[in-house]
């Protein structure tokens, strides 16, 4: 895709960027640009409203194009005033992390957090295009990689399009093992280009089944029932740690006891038996699919275990927006998004203690 011909077909052209790529969102030509400093802090109705305010002094009409620059909070935000600003313009998307590559930056979830409620409003609303350039990860720290880099195992265990799942484990691996980071060598950009299309085109077929998530698209949510309970209880914890987990560092954790909730519940498969002609299975070879996962997420570096006890966090998993309590019964039922295999998840309801 030429970006600067596309952009030359809109009538009016907005950037709105996250300071620590101001430099990047320079080069995408001289439109209007707004930056801040995209946190979770401010990815707030506030932002939001300051960012409608300047497009309106800006003179931003309804055939206007808004172009967000940033990771997550950046996409979340921007799509977020797109969608409320004169009852809503096009915005597209310029991502600048892993994560917003493979996920935030995909599918028209839009947000900002309400107090302490993450993602509290938002809408649905899809960007005009995501345009996609991994040669600006060179810039992201290790961690912030990483963390993109759970989001995008997730992808692969709901779908193993192109074999990526052993491909990213095989790359973040090394990384891990050599300290080169992929997007240090011409050979190791290729392939995580080809990964995050592949990642990103899982997203996009499942978000085109299913754009409001009715149904389907919930799958993406693998491990995140986990994840947002992590995030809460490190937040109101006094116990919490010092260095907080990133999103994707929770959504990791969340994986692997989302697979061994797979296991209790019986729904989980075996993993395949090594082939006769292979040399015999080391004693510590995994046996179940919660033991590779976890095996595999611990070689690229992310972490695997809850920080807390499960009953610690079965308050916040409760207080998720995605526990609705059973009609008649007063119990909550949380819909666990549960690993089959490594390329298959079911969706399962299960009640929570009340
Ligand atoms: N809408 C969705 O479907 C969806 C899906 C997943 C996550 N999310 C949201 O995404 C957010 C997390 O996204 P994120 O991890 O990208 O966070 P982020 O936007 O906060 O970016 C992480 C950090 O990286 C910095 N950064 C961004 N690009 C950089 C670059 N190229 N080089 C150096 N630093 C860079 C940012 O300034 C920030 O400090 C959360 O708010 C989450 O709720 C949304």
């Amino acid at each position: 895709m030429d970006l600067r011909k596309t952009l030359d077909s809109y009538p009016q052209v907005f950037v709105v960027c996250d300071r620590t790529v101001e430099a990047f969102a320079r080069l995408l030509g001289d439109y209007p640009t707004l930056t801040f400093y995209a946190s979770e802090s401010t990815k707030t109705p506030e932002t939001a409203v300051e960012i409608c305010r300047w497009l309106l002094e800006h003179g931003a009409d309804r055939d206007a194009l808004v172009i967000a620059v940033g990771g997550g909070v950046t996409t979340d935000l921007v799509g977020f005033a797109a969608s409320i600003y004169k009852r809503g313009i096009r915005y597209a998307n310029v991502p600048t992390t892993l994560l917003a590559m493979v996920d935030a930056g995909l599918g028209g979830k839009t947000g900002v957090n309400l107090d302490d409620y993450k993602n509290m409003l938002g809408s649905f609303r899809q960007p005009e295009f995501t345009w996609l350039l991994p040669d600006v990860l060179r810039s992201l720290p290790r961690r912030e990689f990483l963390s993109g880099a759970a989001e995008m195992l997730k992808t692969f265990i709901i779908d193993n399009r192109e074999d990526g799942y052993a491909r990213t484990v095989k790359l973040l691996s090394d990384f891990a093992a050599t300290g080169v980071s992929p997007v240090d060598t011409s050979a190791g950009l290729e392939e995580l280009s080809a990964l995050i299309s592949a990642a990103s085109a899982v997203k996009q077929d499942i978000v085109s089944r299913d754009p409001l998530e009715r149904g389907e698209r919930r799958v993406l949510n693998l491990g995140h029932t986990w994840a947002h309970a992590i995030e809460w209880w490190q937040h109101q914890a006094a116990g919490a740690p010092a260095r907080p987990y990133t999103h994707g560092e929770a959504v990791a954790i969340g994986i692997i006891a989302a697979a061994r909730k797979a296991e209790e519940l019986g729904i989980a498969e075996a993993l395949p038996a090594p082939s006769p002609a292979s040399s015999a299975p080391s004693p510590s070879a995994p046996r179940r699919l919660s033991e590779k996962l976890a095996a595999d997420f611990a070689a690229c570096g992310l972490p695997t275990e809850l920080p807390c006890s499960e009953d610690e966090l079965a308050a916040a998993i409760a207080r998720d927006k995605k526990a609705e309590a059973s009609k008649g019964s007063g119990s909550k039922t949380v819909n666990y998004v549960l690993p089959v295999r490594i390329g298959k998840v079911v969706i399962s309801a299960v009640s929570l203690p009340s």
